[in-house]
């Protein structure tokens, strides 16, 4: 709760910021009407003045900290970048010249190209087999403004317009072919190229043209994370967009209280729920976020109790705007996890989370915790989804919700209803896990079709062996249909009620249900037991 009031103040200053920074720098939040940046600013002043008690303590807390000039111990390589950069101020508030990722390399096919909003911006983005590099264009043709991201890549690695067949490249985003006109194409049939490089596993954009912008796009500037460059870190990646804003979701992913309930019997228990208070390490500021650390072991790993001095150290990292970890570190069995998130302002209203739980066992590590590690590599990434979509869809089904009822108390012109939002009574559109993910990983989208592939051989077999009357068979096949819908749903749809809802057991249900089997089972053993007395009594009639 700590961390979301400091993420509340963050964003109030960032909003701050963004309305009185200079005329070229440009804010998210200033690119909807004044309508919406009123909203949402009331929204956010709203809030603070809600968490102003312990926000006092919470900035105190921090100036103490910065007075006495003590520095987090992390190892984010933007503690450096901020250093060296110059326009730091300028830096933090421009929300056009920031890196952001989009994609998770792995799992994004290189063999078509992928659409991607930022801040309200459409993208086009692709691989180009023959530079062997991702390159990011606005998602609109110079010519007609249809979409590129509907067209294709052709073999030279250029985009292709799907309406009339333009092509571009995309390191420049000069126009190569306009095949309705004699000669080379003019300069006013270029398009718009923008900074696009992968970096530690993910695909980043800087949605400021190409030459155009202040601050130079230098790679170092990209929030990347020094984990990544040891080789014995195991990552478990997934993305999703989300049907709520981008600050939900960091409000979300920042505030650690809500594991126990939201997450009941996910990765949570309710009655395992403690206080966990924060302890700022210094930084409380728009440009360099902040950090902290925890006196209260998270519920998750150690079952809530009290960190054990020297062994349990927990911290929280947020760096604007878009990066928050949580780092646990368990020195007695020299194990470190991350729960990393970058959450991806899409546009108002929406947003795309990047979410990695990178982790290491090192020496003195329990065989078993070795092991798990070991096997970990060889589990498929779209099982590793499914699990991973259980637990965002937790949190998915109300937020969108609470977005709503937070946009309702104020004057009609707040974001949820100048933007599309799923309707309040389906909650079938926050837990489609299909178009919120599936759709964009190459290793879902792929068991997708195997498992429907599978299900039809099955279902196939399963005739085959019901006309030839092979039980066995019709069993077996009887399973793979089950385990396949099971699967499909995994990919497609979250369940509803969530695991935390589930209904307990109705005892007297259960108990009808065992009466009514008992029953059953009674009567077939009469009916084998007269069945066996006729054979007895005809085989004595026999035997006369
Ligand atoms: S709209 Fe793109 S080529 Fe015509
Ligand atoms: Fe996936």
């Amino acid at each position: 709760m700590v961390a979301a009031a400091g993420l509340l103040l963050l964003l109030c200053a960032c909003t701050i910021a963004c309305a009185t920074g200079s005329t070229h720098s440009s804010s998210f939040l200033s690119q909807p009407s004044p309508a919406v940046r009123r909203s949402v600013r009331e929204r956010i002043f709203r809030t603070v003045r809600l968490q102003q008690p312990q926000q006092l303590d919470y900035v105190a807390e921090g100036k103490q900290h910065l007075q006495q000039q003590q520095q987090p111990q992390f190892g984010v390589s933007v503690e450096h970048r901020h250093a060296a950069q110059p326009h730091q101020q300028h830096y933090q508030t421009d929300w056009l010249q920031q890196w952001y990722p989009i994609a998770v390399e792995k799992f994004t096919d290189r063999r078509v190209p992928h659409a991607m909003n930022i801040i309200g911006r459409p993208f086009a983005f692709w691989w180009d087999d023959q530079q062997e590099a991702w390159h990011a264009m606005k998602d609109v043709c110079p010519h007609r403004l249809a979409p590129l991201s509907e067209g294709r890549v052709t073999d030279e690695g250029h985009i292709e317009c799907p309406y009339h067949g333009w092509q571009f490249d995309g390191e420049s985003g000069a126009c190569t072919v306009v095949p309705q006109k004699e000669g080379p194409p003019d300069s006013r049939c270029n398009g718009k190229a923008f900074p696009c490089v992968a970096k530690q596993g993910l695909i980043w954009v800087w949605p400021t043209a190409k030459g155009e912008g202040t601050v130079q796009p230098a790679e170092s500037l990209i929030p990347t994370l020094k984990i990544y460059e040891d080789p014995d870190v195991v990552s478990l990646d997934m993305s999703r967009d989300l049907p709520y804003d981008y600050s939900t979701l960091l409000e979300n992913v920042l505030d650690s209280a809500h594991i126990p309930f939201t997450h009941h019997k996910t990765i949570g228990k309710r009655e395992r729920a403690v206080p966990i208070p924060l302890k700022l390490d210094g930084h409380l500021d728009p440009v360099h976020g902040f950090s902290g650390s925890w006196t209260s072991a998270p519920p998750l790993m150690t079952g809530g109790g009290k960190t054990k001095e020297g062994v349990y150290r927990r911290s929280t990292r947020f760096v604007p705007p878009v990066l928050m970890y949580h780092r646990l570190e368990d020195s007695a069995e020299n194990a470190t996890m991350w729960t990393v998130v970058y959450a991806v302002p899409t546009s108002p209203g929406r947003s795309r989370i990047i979410a990695r739980f990178p982790f290491r066992f090192g020496e003195g590590s329990k065989p078993m915790a070795k092991f798990v590690t070991f096997m970990l590599r060889f589990v498929p990434d779209w099982l590793q989804h499914i699990n991973q979509n259980l637990v965002m869809d937790d949190d998915a089904i109300f937020l969108y919700l609470q977005e709503h009822r937070i946009s309702s108390e104020g004057d009609g012109t707040t974001l949820p209803q100048l933007y599309h939002m799923p309707s309040a009574s389906d909650t079938a559109g926050c837990i489609d896990r299909y178009h919120q993910h599936t759709i964009h990983c190459s290793s879902c989208s792929e068991a997708l079709t195997n498992i429907k592939r599978v299900q039809k051989w099955a279902i196939g077999g399963l005739i085959a062996a019901a006309a030839y009357r092979q039980i066995a068979l019709m069993a077996l096949a009887f399973v793979v249909i089950q385990v396949a819908q099971q699967l499909e749903q995994g990919l497609t749809k979250g369940p509803y009620p969530p695991p935390r809802n589930m209904p307990l057991p109705d005892r007297h249900l259960m108990k009808k249900r065992v009466d009514g089997v008992q029953a059953v089972l009674r009567q077939a053993l009469l009916a084998v037991m007269m069945r066996l007395e006729g054979l007895l009594i005809r085989t004595s009639r026999w035997g006369k």
